[in-house]
């Protein structure tokens, strides 16, 4: 039995990993040239394989073949210790003098520089990813990814989860984004659908008494992309039964912790816990960057004393104080603020005081009250030099309008750089939205979690005030992880049914096959869903998804280098009796 595979017939050592304590050895490598240099008569070459870099020295006397940058190279030679030490590589200390050289494989010159700093559009390097992935940075962040994933198994093992697959072609599952569709040939005129999540497989799993599962679950999602979201993902998905939302969490954060430690060796401080209205009161996100304070400041108090447009009955007032910043709150920048928080649900305008020597200064300030401005003063503790941002209307809206703004902010200001990682669990999500295009209730996650023991009571009454057994895992602005506990008793489900506005009919056609096996003694079930690229993007502290994916999709959700997706053949349309009556002709 091989206990560590060899190197092979190609080399005895990796480049990367050669030491001074290697000195005097004869090694042969094989690697890529990274970079070359001829400094009269003398050949240096940088030296790549996926262990990183060595110099090479080539001297007049070996016959030295025509070599170029990419080329693939084998050379012998002897490692001698380097008179000057490059601190930038970890081989720094040592250069191999090689006594042979040869070409294994001839390279055309790359569409870009294979550096890790590198100027190259992103559409070329995800044309050429094989190139890409040559870089050191796309390696490592490769690695990382496989450490966290390894740790997310051996922790979930040690736990007793049992890794279960389940299928990918299937009826829809209720995420809530588009499905990618497949057609069946077998059934004409039919389609699967892809996972958005394998929710209602590891519910089922949960029915059938396996009690712990997991997977490293691909999931798709026909939405619109940003730089945390790529059409296809990875989630280490998770499912328990007889456990509480308190003993969740406790795997949830474990399992993050774990991750991180492994992969990016630090220790992730205890998750603080926050309540949805909580985060959404104090830093305008049901994500929120903990990373820094800038926290906004309800001031429902001021509508009795103020005159703002907009100050209607379900208004809420909001503020953000930013100190020292009222030298830097010009016109310009106020205008482009309030452009963020109009993104962001704001429909009135984006008020902005300052106080300075003692006095307070803004646009707002003829609709405040002298006990108003009063109030303001000291509810929002302002100080000479401090601006504060203020904006009206209803509660979700105005939440999210300000804290983009607390966003840009915080970016403009620097507030993120150098901190540690702030993660936090988001609890007690409202169980519904209302949405106004549909005129109905919808779940804010999924219609299978279950309302909070002592919401039921407001179930008919007031089913906006019902919160649900639902969390969300949030680090560093970013939503990683979510999950819920799930509804086990059909009749609260049929309930919640009728509450969404979903006839019996609907429920039967869209998941009757999967609401019948709850009439079979379902147990008490709940788990997460981690984001796999997002928790490696983060790790990686990179803020672009598709850095931490061997080959992602564009924002187009195409594949640059293959040109997926394509068209398909006649015969395979008419095997599927498809027609294609609008292809896009781009
Ligand atoms: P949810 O939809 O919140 O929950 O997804 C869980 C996590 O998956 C990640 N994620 C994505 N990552 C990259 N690109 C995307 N398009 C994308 N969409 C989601 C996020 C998110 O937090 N079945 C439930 C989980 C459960 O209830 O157990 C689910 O899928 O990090």
């Amino acid at each position: 039995m091989l206990s560590k595979l060899s190197e092979g017939a190609y080399r005895s050592a990796l480049a990367g990993e050669l030491r001074l304590s290697d000195e005097g050895n004869e090694v042969s490598l094989a690697g890529w040239v990274n970079t070359r240099r001829n400094l009269g008569g003398l050949l240096f070459i940088d030296l790549r394989d996926r262990s990183g870099i060595c110099q090479l020295r080539v001297g007049e006397e070996v016959k030295i073949p025509d070599i170029r940058t990419e080329y693939l190279i084998h050379v012998e030679g002897k490692v001698e210790r380097k008179p000057v030490p490059n601190k930038k590589l970890p081989s720094g200390e040592i250069e191999v003098a090689v006594t042979h050289i040869e070409v294994i494989s001839k390279s055309e010159q790359p569409p870009f520089i294979l550096l890790d700093e590198t100027d190259a559009l992103e559409e070329t390097r995800l044309k050429y990813r094989y190139l890409d992935l040559r870089r050191p940075i796309m390696a490592s962040r490769l690695r990382l990814r496989a450490k966290a994933l390894r740790a997310a198994r051996e922790c979930l093992d040690e736990l007793a989860f049992l890794e279960v697959e389940t299928p990918i072609l299937n009826l829809a599952t209720p995420e809530g984004a588009r499905d990618y569709l497949v057609p069946s040939r077998t059934k004409k005129g039919r389609f699967y659908a892809l996972p958005q999540s394998p929710q209602l497989f590891k519910q089922l799993l949960m029915v059938g008494g396996i009690e712990r599962y997991y997977q490293v679950a691909r999931c798709f999602r026909d939405e619109d992309l940003r730089a945390d979201r790529q059409p296809e993902f990875t989630q280490i998905d998770v499912e328990c039964s007889f456990l509480s939302q308190e003993e969740i969490l406790e795997i949830g954060e474990s399992l993050v912790k774990r991750m991180f430690k492994a992969a990016e060796g630090v220790d992730l401080p205890s998750f603080p816990r926050l309540r949805y209205w909580e985060a959404m009161d104090t830093y305008g996100s049901d994500k929120p960057d903990l990373r820094y304070g800038l926290k906004l400041t309800v001031l429902d108090a001021l509508k009795p004393l103020s005159s703002f447009p907009g100050n209607e009955e379900k208004a809420v007032v909001r503020g953000l104080k930013v100190p020292g910043y009222a030298g830097k709150a010009s016109r310009k920048k106020l205008d482009e603020l309030t452009l963020e928080a109009r993104k962001n649900g704001l429909s009135g305008p984006l008020f902005l005081f300052k106080r300075e020597k003692g006095e307070l200064t803004g646009s707002g300030l003829k609709f405040l009250s002298g006990e108003g401005k009063a109030f303001l003063q000291k509810e929002a503790g302002l100080m000479d030099g401090d601006a504060l941002f203020l904006l009206l209307g209803p509660r979700r809206k105005a939440d999210f309008a300000l804290g983009s703004v607390r966003t840009l902010l915080g970016r403009e200001l620097r507030l993120t750089e150098g901190r540690p990682h702030a993660p936090l669990w988001v609890i007690d999500f409202p169980m519904f939205v209302y949405d106004e295009k549909e005129g109905r209730y919808v779940a804010e996650h999924h219609p299978f979690t279950r309302p909070r023991d002592e919401d039921l009571v407001y179930l008919d009454t007031d089913p906006e005030k019902v919160l649900a057994y639902a969390y969300d895992v949030v680090i560093d602005g970013y939503e990683a992880g979510g999950g819920t506990l799930r509804i086990y008793d059909p009749v609260l489900q049929d309930r919640i049914f009728r509450l969404m506005g979903l006839s019996e009919e609907e429920v039967r056609t869209r998941f009757g096959w999967f609401v019948d096996a709850f009439k079979y003694a379902a147990p008490p079930h709940g788990g997460f869903a981690l984001g796999l690229d997002r928790l490696v993007m983060l790790m990686s502290h990179t803020d672009n998804i598709r850095d931490v994916i061997a080959f992602p999709k564009n924002l187009l959700a195409v594949d640059p280098m293959s040109g997926a997706p394509g068209e398909a053949s006649e015969e395979a349309l008419g095997d599927l009796a498809i027609k294609v009556v609008h292809p896009d002709v781009n």
